[in-house]
């Protein structure tokens, strides 16, 4: 049984459907959900869920991101956790976080990578007159939203999209994807998942 630790910033959205989609015969348990922002409401959907919670406030370490990362992996590290998920974590993590948990630190992003890394993602693909949007879900390496890709999904650009409705339809897609490539990745299989609206 492998052990998951999820890392969040705010709704949780996708953690809670990744907490839900681990039952029964799954091949991993979720052991810890941590936050940067302890008002993120997640932390509270987690504790509901039965899951142990922290946060640490990156505020508290402006400026000095290596500390405010020593800081996670107190937390990180007496949770032991086999796979770290970063589910809408708006922190950038530094090559020494990273390399920590190389090849088993797993970040969903909204866009259909490598399309589009970093912020924005709706409008950019809106402005660029794109037919099709999405989410991805990818192993973390230093490179910004660049590592190798577990998964995407995609749904259709419709006449009358803006970003926030964009948005709302890809995280549907996120809600579907991110729990299917965590059971394929937790039992071992890296082939990407494929899915469309
Ligand atoms: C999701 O759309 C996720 O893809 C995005 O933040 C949202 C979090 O929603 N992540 C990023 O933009 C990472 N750069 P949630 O808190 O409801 O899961």
């Amino acid at each position: 049984m492998k052990r998951v630790a999820i890392l969040i910033s705010g709704g949780g959205s996708n953690m809670v459907r990744l907490l839900e989609s681990m039952t029964d015969d799954h091949p991993a348990r979720a052991v810890l959900v941590g936050s940067n922002d302890p008002a993120a409401a997640g932390l509270a959907k987690a504790e509901a869920a039965g899951v142990a919670t922290f946060a640490v406030d990156h505020r508290a370490y402006r400026g000095d991101r290596p500390a405010f990362e020593s800081a996670l992996l107190e937390h990180l590290d007496r949770a032991e956790p086999d796979i770290l998920c970063l589910a809408g974590f708006m922190r950038i993590l530094t090559p020494e976080f990273v390399s920590r948990f190389q090849d088993r630190m797993l970040n969903i992003h909204p866009s259909l990578l490598p399309k589009y890394p970093g912020l924005h993602t709706h409008q950019r693909a809106l402005d660029a007159g794109d037919a099709q949007a999405g989410a991805t879900v990818h192993l973390v390496t230093p490179e910004l939203d660049a590592g190798p890709i577990l998964g995407q999904a995609r749904v259709p650009v419709l006449p009358g999209d803006d970003a926030d409705r964009l948005a709302a339809r890809v995280l549907v897609q996120e809600h579907r994807l991110y729990p299917q490539v965590l059971r394929r990745f937790a039992s071992g299989d890296r082939t990407p998942v494929l899915i469309a609206e």
